[in-house]
C-alpha cells in the first residue's frame, strides 16, 4: 500500500521538483498539501502549490493554507534572489483555476492524522510553523504521526541563510524547536546531506528532454535557480534540497544516519542553528527528555539523482 504523506511546502523551485518527484512515485500517496511562507509569502506559495497541481493534472489533491508569519517574528520577506519574486523562477504563471480548501493547514494536519492514526507521514520542505501550530493545538497528535521527514537544519556543516543556520529553520527557529521536541519519529535531511547531492548542469539539461508537462515546467524554472548557483554560489549546477526527503522515503538504504536529540538556537548570532546533543556532560538539561532525531549525514548521491531523474521522466 502506498505510504500516505502530507507535504508542507513553500514553492519554491526545488519544492516544485520535489513535489513532482513525489507525485511520480507510486510508493507515495500525497493526501494533501499545506502551504507556508519561506521562499515567498504564504499567499504566493499557495498560488504556486495550486498551479503545480494543475500542471501535474492532480487537482484532486487538497491544498490547505497555512500561517502567514513565523511564531515569534515577522515574515522575513522570502528569497526572490534564489527562487524569483514569484517563487517559480519569474516565469509568471497564470492564476490557478482551483482554490484552496477552507480549513487552516494546521487543522488539516490534525484532522488527517487523526483520521488514519499511525498512517500519515508529514513531509516538510519549508519552515516548520504549520507543523508546530498543529502540535501546539493538539499535542497528542504526535503519538499518531507515523514520521516527520523534514528538509532543514545543519548538524555538522555551516548554514546557508546565515553562517550558522539553514534557511527553513532560520525562517522560524521557535517553530523548529517545537517540532524537534515532538514525541514521534523524526528524520532530518539537512544541509549535511542535501549539499552532497549536487546535480551538474549536464544532469539538469537531461530534464529538458523529458516529454511531459511536469519536467518541462521544472526545466523552465531551473534556469533561474541555476543562475543563482552560478552567480552567487559559484557552482555550475545545483544542490538538490527538498527532493532529498522523497529519496529518503523511497530508498532509505541510500543514506547513513546518526541519532541525537536536537535543539534549535533561538537567540544571538546562532539563531536557527540546529544543535545535536553531541557532548556527554551533566549539563544536557536542554536536550533532556527529547527523542533522538535521525540525522542524514551521508548519501549515495549518484543513485539519488538517478532515481529522481527516472521518476521525473515519467
Ligand atoms: C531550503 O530553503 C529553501 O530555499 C529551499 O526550498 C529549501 O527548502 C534549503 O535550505
Ligand atoms: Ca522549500
Amino acid at each position: 500500500m502506498a505510504r500516505k504523506i502530507i507535504i508542507d511546502t513553500d514553492p519554491g523551485i526545488d519544492d516544485a521538483m520535489a513535489l513532482f518527484y513525489a507525485l511520480d512515485s507510486p510508493e507515495l500517496d500525497v493526501v494533501g498539501l499545506t502551504t507556508i511562507f519561506g521562499n515567498a509569502s504564504t499567499e504566493t506559495c499557495t498560488l504556486n502549490a495550486l498551479r503545480l497541481l494543475e500542471i501535474a493534472g492532480r487537482t484532486d489533491i487538497p491544498v490547505a493554507v497555512g500561517c502567514d508569519r513565523p511564531l515569534a517574528m515577522p515574515f522575513q520577506g522570502g528569497a526572490a534572489f534564489v527562487h524569483g519574486a514569484d517563487g517559480q523562477g519569474n516565469v509568471h504563471l497564470p492564476l490557478p483555476q482551483i482554490k484552496p480548501i477552507s480549513r487552516h493547514a494546521a487543522q488539516f494536519i490534525i484532522d488527517t492524522v487523526m483520521k488514519a492514526p499511525g498512517e500519515v507521514t508529514l513531509v516538510a520542505f519549508a519552515p516548520l510553523t504549520n507543523l508546530a501550530m498543529a502540535l501546539l493545538l493538539q499535542p497528542e497528535i504526535a503519538h499518531y504521526i507515523q514520521e516527520i521527514v523534514l528538509m532543514g537544519g545543519n548538524a555538522f556543516v555551516p548554514g546557508n541563510a546565515t553562517p550558522t543556520a539553514e534557511a527553513n529553520i532560520w525562517n522560524d527557529p521557535e517553530a523548529a524547536d517545537i517540532v524537534f521536541g515532538a514525541d514521534c519519529p523524526i528524520t532530518m535531511m539537512g544541509l549535511d546531506v542535501t549539499e552532497k547531492i549536487y546535480a551538474s548542469s549536464d544532469v539538469l539539461d537531461r530534464i529538458r528532454t523529458f516529454d511531459n508537462p511536469k519536467a518541462q515546467h521544472i526545466a523552465r524554472i531551473l534556469e533561474y535557480y541555476r543562475m543563482f548557483y552560478r552567480e552567487r554560489v559559484g557552482l555550475n549546477g545545483i544542490y538538490i534540497h527538498d527532493s532529498t526527503t522523497i529519496t529518503y522515503l523511497l530508498a532509505p538504504a541510500l543514506f547513513k544516519f546518526v541519532n541525537y536529540p536536537v535543539r534549535v538556537e533561538t537567540v544571538g548570532y546562532g539563531r536557527g542553528k540546529t544543535w545535536p546533543a553531541l557532548g556527554r556532560s551533566e549539563n544536557e538539561t536542554a536536550w533532556q527528555g527529547r527523542r533522538e532525531i535521525r540525522i542524514g549525514i551521508e548519501v549515495d548521491a549518484e543513485k539519488a539523482i538517478q532515481l529522481e531523474l527516472e521518476r521525473l521522466a515519467r
